[in-house]
């Protein structure tokens, strides 16, 4: 059977982003750049969750626009067509499909214990909607239906995941084999970066304090400055320690990017005074991003180029997810 990857032996890595806005500099380095980075090992899906998007309210024209935004800024880090199937969940109705078949195969119990379930029901106790509720399952059918080996994923998933292979191993004990089931992938370089400006909590582009995180877009002096600005300690040493927070957080930062042992770059910054250091991540921050802003803002004003692209990415999708669904119906006698 021809394949739609070149090399059909390797194993499959799925991941999904919600068009929830720029990505900061936390999304970039604890998951967009390990995403570029597997291209040559694994046979990859990307795609844009605009369908997980409509558990909370948004306004359509930016919903719109940021799905778009998302498929440009993804391109912009590094997602290369040519290896990768790059498209919008919505754009493969097959996810949606197979997502009611396997609700008819989740427990209301099972769903009712998702520690997301209940942090979003909480915070949006106006609208605790079905499809809330629902969320894991979708994604169960999006990691499913590509048969995926791994899913790159952060510990707010994780639970996700394990549901999605409790689900995928009923399914296969009552049919017979027809799920693969996935793992989740653990990145060998990345890290959880933290809030510049409160280095407990971690990195969020909806944090109120704009100095707290790194817009992927925030032009060069914006992010030298937040740098500058960013929260540390008073003891002016420069070493990893979990009583240095701020100042672990910037070299979590510098060796992830400039490719450095966490050592090297304590060494490197060994007898040199905090605001010497702060300027040198800023600088390499800014640095790192500059070619990914260019190219953004190249291809952002390209819509027909970028529709092309997502149309071409749901077709190879659905080629491969229409062959699941074809399985999954046929063995439920639908
Ligand atoms: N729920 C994920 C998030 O908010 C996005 C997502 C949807 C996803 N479907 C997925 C991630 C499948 C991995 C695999 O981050």
């Amino acid at each position: 059977m021809e394949s739609i990857f070149s090399d059909p032996k390797k194993q499959t890595m799925l991941s999904g982003v919600q068009p929830t806005g720029i990505f900061t500099l936390g999304n970039y380095i604890g998951a967009i750049k390990n995403w570029r980075k597997v291209q040559n090992d694994y046979n990859c899906l990307y795609f844009i969750a605009n369908l997980h998007s409509l558990t909370v309210r948004n306004d359509p024209q930016k919903l719109k626009k940021l799905t778009l935004d998302c498929v440009a800024l993804l391109l912009a880090c590094g997602i290369d067509i040519e290896k990768s199937i790059l498209f919008i969940q919505s754009h493969v109705p097959e996810h949606t499909e197979l997502s009611w078949v396997l609700q008819c195969y989740t427990q209301f119990g099972e769903l009712t214990r998702m520690t997301q379930f209940k942090d979003k029901s909480a915070k949006n106790a106006d609208n605790v909607n079905a499809g809330l509720f629902g969320y894991p399952v979708l994604m169960a059918a999006d990691i499913l239906i590509y048969q995926s080996d791994f899913v790159p994923i952060g510990a707010d998933q994780k639970q996700h995941l394990e549901l999605t292979r409790d689900i995928a191993n009923r399914f296969n004990n009552l049919y017979g084999e027809t799920f693969n089931l996935p793992n989740p992938y653990i990145p060998q370089s990345g890290g959880r970066v933290m809030s510049l400006a409160n280095p407990t909590s971690k990195m969020s582009k909806s944090d109120k304090n704009l100095n707290g995180f790194i817009s992927v877009l925030d032009p060069p002096d914006v992010i030298i400055n937040k740098f500058k600005k960013a929260v540390t300690d008073s003891e002016s040493k420069i070493y990893y320690s979990d009583e240095k927070p701020g100042i672990s957080n910037l070299l979590t930062i510098y060796s992830v990017l400039a490719n450095l042992e966490m050592s090297e770059v304590e060494e490197k910054f060994r007898d040199k005074g905090y605001g010497e250091f702060k300027l040198a991540v800023g600088e390499l921050v800014a640095e790192t991003l500059k070619p990914i802003q260019d190219k953004y803002n190249q291809l952002s004003k390209d819509k027909k180029y970028l529709q092309e692209i997502c149309d071409q990415g749901a077709k190879k999708a659905s080629s491969i997810a229409q062959k699941t669904l074809k399985s999954v119906y046929e063995k439920i006698g639908i």
